[in-house]
This record gives C-alpha cells, sequence and structure tokens, in this order.
C-alpha cells in the first residue's frame, strides 16, 4: 500500500490505560490518522503505516495490511471518521453514503466490518446538527469506542473460553491468526489462550500455518513468540496427524460470521478441520465476539465468500510455484456447519447447541 505514511519500527507499544493493555497494537488512531501494524511484512520487519485518507484505509484492508474480521471492523470505524473530516449536516450525510460504500466493499465476509460502518452511520443520523468540529470529534469517539469495546469482549470471552479448557497442561490446536493482530490488539480464539495462561494453566498452541496466505505461519507463530506461549507450526495437511496421534485438548478459531443458526465462516481450511475434530472426538470451539454474529444471515449459504487473486496461489513470498498461467480456485473462506460447532464463546458466554435459540438469547439479551 503506497500511501500510507511510512513510520519506523516504534514504539510505545501497549496503551497506557490498563483495561486497555494490548499484547500488540495492531490498530489505533494516532495524531490524526489510523496507524496500522503492516501484516504483510510480518515476522520479517515491524512497520508501521499511518492512514490519513479514507481511501487508503479502504485499500490497506484489501491489500491485507491489516486483517482479521475485528480489526478491519475497527480500521473501517476510523476510516469514517477521517471520511467525514470537514463536513456536517446534509453534506456529511451524502459523503458517509460513498465513504460507507468503500469502505464495505472492501473485504465481504467479515460482518464486523459493516457492522462497525453501520454503528458509524447511527452516530452520525444522532448528531447531524453538530458543526463539523463537533461531528469530527463525535465521530473519533465512537472509533475509539469501538477499539476500546473490541478489547473488553476479547477480554470477557478469553475468560469464558478459558474456563473451558480442561486439561493442564492443554495442547490448543489453532488455524489462521485471530489473535492479537486480528483484533484491537488481544485476540479471540488467541485471547482464549491468553486468558487460560493469566488464569494459571499451562498451554502450548499448534498452528495450522494456513495456506495459501500464511497467517498462521507467519502471523500466529510470530505473536505467540513474542508473548512467549510456546507455537508449534504445522503445515496444513499436517492437522490430521496431529489429531489421530491424540494429545490435542480442543480445536479454537476464530470466525469471520456466525450465521443465525451457528454455521460459521471462517479462514478457509477450517472446515476440514472441523471434519477431522469430528472424527477424533476433540472439541471444536469458536471464539466469536458479538460484533461477529449476523443474526440477519439465516444459514451459511447466505454468508458472501471471497475470493481473492490468484498470485496468493501461484506465489509463496512473490516466487512463482506454479506453472504461469494455469487455472487457480482461491477462496478466502469456507462455512462449518453448526453441527460440528461443539460451542461458541462470546464476551456474554458461551452458546451450546440449538444455535437458533442460543446465540439469539446471548446476542439480543
Ligand atoms: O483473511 P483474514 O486473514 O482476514 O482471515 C482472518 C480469519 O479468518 C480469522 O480467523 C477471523 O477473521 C477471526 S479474527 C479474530
Amino acid at each position: 500500500m503506497g500511501r500510507g505514511v511510512y513510520c519506523k519500527r516504534s514504539g510505545p507499544a501497549p496503551q497506557a490505560r490498563n483495561n486497555f493493555a494490548v499484547a500488540i497494537n495492531t490498530v489505533q488512531w494516532r495524531s490524526g490518522g489510523v496507524r496500522m501494524l503492516d501484516q504483510r511484512l510480518l515476522p520479517g520487519r515491524e512497520v508501521y503505516r499511518v492512514y490519513r485518507d479514507y481511501r487508503a484505509v479502504a485499500g490497506a484492508i484489501r491489500a491485507m495490511v491489516i486483517r482479521g474480521a475485528p480489526a478491519i471492523g475497527v480500521a473501517a470505524a476510523m476510516g469514517v471518521v477521517l471520511g467525514l473530516k470537514g463536513a456536517a449536516g446534509e453534506r456529511a450525510r451524502a459523503r458517509f453514503a460513498i465513504v460507507a460504500q468503500t469502505l464495505k466493499a472492501a473485504r465481504p465476509t467479515a460482518v464486523n466490518l459493516a457492522w462497525a460502518v453501520e454503528r458509524m452511520g447511527r452516530v452520525l443520523e444522532q448528531h447531524l446538527s453538530l458543526n463539523a468540529p463537533a461531528l469530527f470529534a463525535r465521530l473519533r469517539d465512537e472509533a475509539i469506542a469501538i477499539y476500546e469495546e473490541d478489547i473488553a469482549a476479547n477480554r470477557a470471552l478469553g475468560a469464558f473460553g478459558a474456563a473451558l479448557i480442561e486439561d493442564n497442561p492443554a495442547q490448543i490446536l489453532t488455524h489462521c491468526n485471530a489473535g492479537a493482530l486480528a483484533t484491537a490488539g488481544y485476540g479471540t480464539a488467541l485471547g482464549i489462550v491468553r486468558a487460560a495462561r493469566e488464569a494459571g494453566k499451562q498451554v502450548s498452541v499448534i498452528a495450522d500455518e494456513t495456506r495459501p496466505f500464511l497467517q498462521g505461519a507467519r502471523l500466529t507463530a510470530w505473536e505467540l513468540k513474542k508473548d512467549r506461549i510456546p507455537v508449534t507450526v504445522i503445515a496444513d495437511n499436517m492437522a490430521g496427524t496431529v489429531l489421530a496421534r491424540g494429545g490435542v485438548s480442543c480445536v479454537i478459531v476464530g470466525t469471520d460470521r456466525v450465521a443465525a443458526n451457528g454455521d460459521v465462516a471462517n479462514k478457509i481450511g477450517t472446515y476440514p478441520l472441523a471434519v477431522m475434530a469430528h472424527r477424533h472426538g476433540v472439541p471444536l470451539y469458536v471464539a466469536a465476539p458479538l460484533s461477529s454474529i449476523d443474526l440477519h444471515c439465516p444459514t451459511g449459504a447466505q454468508i458472501p465468500i471471497e475470493e481473492r487473486a490468484a498470485s496468493e496461489v501461484t506465489q509463496i513470498a512473490g516466487k512463482r510455484i506454479t506453472p504461469a498461467g494455469v487455472r487457480v480456485f482461491n477462496p478466502a473462506f469456507d462455512v462449518t456447519p453448526a453441527e460440528l460447532v461443539t460451542a461458541i464463546v462470546t464476551e456474554r458466554g458461551v452458546a451450546r447447541p440449538p444455535y437458533q435459540q442460543s446465540l439469539a438469547a446471548l446476542k439480543v439479551g
């Protein structure tokens, strides 16, 4: 992404206020812009970029500078703030329509993105009478609230999830990265791992490498190593062997969208992992903040699945590994049917089957 302002590897790591202490500063509102850790460069280089234009924020989301459902929701909310700077009244309303469309189109599967943009839209509607500087301040505060609530939700979800981990020591298999890097800074699936450790449990993680974008090998391994949580990386096709050998306490994954019936969209490769976990009697827990639960989406069949560039499959680290011109299929997510999901862990508690009832009870309260 050319348009972000490059910052040197920098500083004050975790946020000052204790309630919102984070493992990694994935995304923050900083000096009038959105500051992101460029995840494309990890684990090799730790580079932060600051974006001051909403189109550049949308571009960064599309290009995977930032990724992970809650993190892109926070970034999009901050993008709305940038997009509405200097506007008020009807002008702000008209501009919001364009800004919202651009940001929502960046990635379609994670419902958190649309959820965050729509929440910003509701705040705008309530404050249309404010002048431009006051409206800007109000929207900025709302985006920061979304950021802070994500951290609080992850911590609460983590505590509920940690209680499900019975083995001590426990070995947890995960897919993709549902950690600090995928959220405002604590993590959902890896938030459970962090909370279990904070509760005094001995936990270690097996991380699927997660082809083709390698979120497991690059990002999960990086953040766990940084946090001194033992991690073993495996190629995706080794998960069956690892499960068959025994010793895996549970599989914990994040999600981009949970449908009303409990079907779960998550990183491609989650569905086969769920089938294998079921085959070997290993529980599969899905860590899902309420912002990822879409009660308007009846089943997984209605979840839009993003397809990404062929080059993600034909190349590794910029090097072609397939014959030129070969056809490629690259869906970024798959849907795990609710029947394979042991429980869905949210910040309000743990949902069990039948999910139609339990998810609605938690989300609607
Ligand atoms: O394509 P990505 O890297 O954005 O996909 C991320 C995932 O699939 C995560 O598991 C999901 O967003 C949950 S993150 C808490």
